[in-house]
C-alpha cells in the first residue's frame, strides 16, 4: 500500500496486545513507518511485540492500563501532553466476547464489565484524547466495533449492545467533526484470533471447528481494515458473515436473528447449547 495519508503518523492502538489490535501495530510500523503507541493489560506479550518488531522496536512505545476506567484515559491525556506525543490517530479496538449465554444467566458485574470495557472505554478515550488528536492535519478515529451491532444474536446481548452502542456514538461524532476528522467505524465478522478463548471450546474440538470454517484471518482483517482506513471510509463490514448479517438485518429485521438462532441451534455445538435451553 503506497502513498497512505497515515505513513509516518503517530497511531494510538488500544488491544495491541493480541489479535487484531497487535497485527495492525505490526502492519502499521512495518509497512506506513508508524510511530505506535499501544495499550493493554499484558506487559509481557507488549514487550513481545515490541521485541518481535527488531530494528523498528522504536517505533513502538506501549503504556499498561485497564481501558474500561475513566481515570486511566485521564492519566493517558496528562502523559501525552507532558511527552508531548502528538497522537494524529486513534484505534479503539481493545475488547471482549463474554461467554454466550442468556440474558439472565450473566450477572449484572459481568454485563457491567462488558459494557465498560467494549463501549465505555472508546467514549473516555475520544473524550480524553480528542482535543489533542484535533490538532493534527491528519487527525482520525477509528473504532472497532462487530458485525454484532448490526444484527443482534442469542446469546451475545450485551456484547451486541456494547457495539450497538459504540456504533451510535461513532456515527453521532463523525457527523460533527467530519470537516476535522477521519472518523471510521469497522464491523468484523468472526475472525481467527484469541477473542473466543473463553468460549470452552477446546482445541481440535467440532466447536473450534468450525467457529475456524466461518472465521476470516486476522492478517486479511487487518488488511482490509488498513485499506478502509487508507480510503478514509466511514462504515466498514468485513467478513463474508458480518456481510450476511448486515443485509440480512436490514432486508428482514428480526427475521434475520430468528433464522441466526435457527443455524446455532441446528448447529448441536455445545458453545450455544446454554442460550437455547
Ligand atoms: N475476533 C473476532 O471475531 C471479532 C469480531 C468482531 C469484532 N471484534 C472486535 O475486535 C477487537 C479486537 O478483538 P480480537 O479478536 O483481536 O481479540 P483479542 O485477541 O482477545 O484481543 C483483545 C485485545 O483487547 C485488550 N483488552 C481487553 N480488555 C482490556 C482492558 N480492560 N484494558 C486494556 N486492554 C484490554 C487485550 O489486551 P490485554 O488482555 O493485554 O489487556 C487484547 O490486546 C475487539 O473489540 C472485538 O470485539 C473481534
Amino acid at each position: 500500500m503506497k502513498n497512505c495519508w497515515y505513513d509516518g503518523k503517530t497511531v494510538i492502538v488500544t488491544g495491541a496486545s493480541s489479535g487484531i489490535g497487535k497485527d495492525i501495530t505490526e502492519k502499521l510500523i512495518k509497512e506506513h513507518r508508524c510511530r505506535v503507541i499501544g495499550i493493554a493489560r499484558n506487559e509481557e506479550r507488549l514487550l513481545a511485540l515490541k521485541k518481535a518488531l527488531g530494528v523498528r522496536s522504536d517505533r513502538f512505545t506501549y503504556y499498561t492500563f485497564d481501558v474500561s476506567v475513566k481515570e486511566n484515559w485521564e492519566d493517558f491525556a496528562k502523559a501525552v501532553k507532558s511527552e508531548n506525543l502528538k497522537p494524529d490517530i486513534l484505534i479503539n479496538n481493545a475488547g471482549i466476547l463474554p461467554k454466550f449465554d442468556r440474558f439472565l444467566n450473566y450477572t449484572v458485574d459481568e454485563l457491567d464489565k462488558a459494557m465498560h470495557i467494549n463501549f465505555y472505554s472508546c467514549l473516555y478515550s475520544m473524550n480524553a484524547l480528542m482535543p489533542v488528536i484535533l490538532q493534527s492535519d491528519s487527525a482520525a478515529i477509528v473504532n472497532i466495533a462487530s458485525s454484532a451491532a448490526l444484527c443482534s444474536l442469542a446469546g451475545t446481548s450485551v456484547y451486541s449492545a456494547s457495539k450497538a452502542a459504540l456504533k451510535s456514538l461513532t456515527d453521532a461524532v463523525r457527523e460533527e467533526y467530519r470537516r476535522d476528522c477521519y472518523i471510521g467505524l469497522v464491523c468484523p465478522g468472526f475472525t481467527k484470533t484469541d477473542i473466543f478463548r473463553n468460549q470452552g471450546a477446546p482445541v481440535g474440538s467440532t466447536a473450534q471447528k468450525a467457529m475456524d470454517f466461518i472465521s476470516t484471518d486476522c492478517e486479511r482483517m487487518c488488511n482490509l481494515i488498513l485499506k478502509g482506513m487508507k480510503n478514509k471510509r466511514a462504515d466498514m463490514v468485513f467478513g463474508a458473515d458480518a456481510h450476511l448479517m448486515s443485509v440480512g438485518n436490514k432486508l428482514l429485521g428480526t427475521v434475520c436473528s430468528h433464522a441466526s438462532s435457527a443455524v446455532m441451534k441446528a448447529s448441536g455445538l455445545d458453545l450455544f447449547a446454554k442460550v437455547f435451553k
